[in-house]
Parts: C-alpha cells; sequence; structure tokens
C-alpha cells in the first residue's frame, strides 16, 4: 500500500507541474516499498538515485520559471530547495557508504517535508504563473 497517494490538495493547479509532484510522490512511495520488502541494498540505492535525480531536476525545472518570471520569492524558495537538495545527498551518500540506514523516519521526513513544500511554499507561485499563462 502506497505511503501516500495523490490529494487535490496538493495541486497547484499547473499540469505539468502536478506531474511532476505525483511522480516525486510516486518515487516515495517506491522507496518506501523497496524498504518493507526488503530489496537488496542495490535496488534500494538505485530507488534513491532516481528520486534524487528526479527532485534536482524537477527543482531546476521550476527554478528556471522563476527566473525567466522575475518571481520575488527566488532567493527564499531555492534556499529550501538547496537544503532538500543537501539532505538527499547526505542520506544518498550515508546509505551508499553503509553509515545509515533507511529507515521510516527518514522516508516519513521525505514525504513530510515534500507535501508541505508544496502546499506553502509552491503554492505561493501559483498566481504569477497563471498571470504568465501556465495552467
Ligand atoms: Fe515543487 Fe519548489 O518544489
Amino acid at each position: 500500500m502506497a505511503l501516500i497517494t495523490w490529494n487535490k490538495r496538493y495541486s497547484v493547479n499547473i499540469d505539468v507541474i502536478d506531474k511532476q509532484h505525483m511522480k516525486l510522490i510516486e518515487l516515495i512511495n517506491d522507496l518506501n516499498e523497496a524498504m518493507k520488502e526488503r530489496k537488496t541494498k542495490e535496488i534500494l540505492l538505485n530507488t534513491i538515485l532516481r528520486l534524487s535525480d528526479y527532485t534536482v531536476s524537477h527543482f531546476q525545472y521550476e527554478e528556471k520559471l522563476f527566473k525567466e518570471y522575475n518571481y520575488p520569492e527566488t532567493e527564499k524558495h531555492k534556499k529550501e530547495h538547496d537544503l532538500f537538495i543537501k539532505k538527499v545527498d547526505e542520506f544518498k551518500h550515508g546509505f551508499d557508504s553503509g553509515e545509515l540506514m533507511l529507515s521510516v523516519d527518514i522516508i516519513t521526513f521525505l514525504m513530510e517535508w515534500l507535501v508541505n513544500h508544496i502546499q506553502i511554499t509552491d503554492k505561493k507561485y501559483i498566481s504569477l504563473f497563471h498571470e504568465k499563462g501556465l495552467k
């Protein structure tokens, strides 16, 4: 069973970004499933890498739009992105080196961070993005 399922309250009412957020939720769910099923370290690491890569590309997508639209909250928003990438990187390296185990706490942190970020921080750009014609 998925740890979390998509809910319309997570929507930013912009199709392409909602799809990216859905994919991120799916990847965290995949990681949770892989942990519960006690998959091999190789499979777990591969799942972590997919999540990490997709997170970076999603953040880059948003930040490219911030630049294009001169979004006034860019710096604050980007700081949140950078901090999350740093956390995921630390986790990825810790897991790869054997210093850190995958745990319910880590997965809960990832999921809670993501849904909070979407609902609080991402939602702040909706009106500007809509003004610019993104739907
Ligand atoms: Fe959708 Fe700011 O991450």
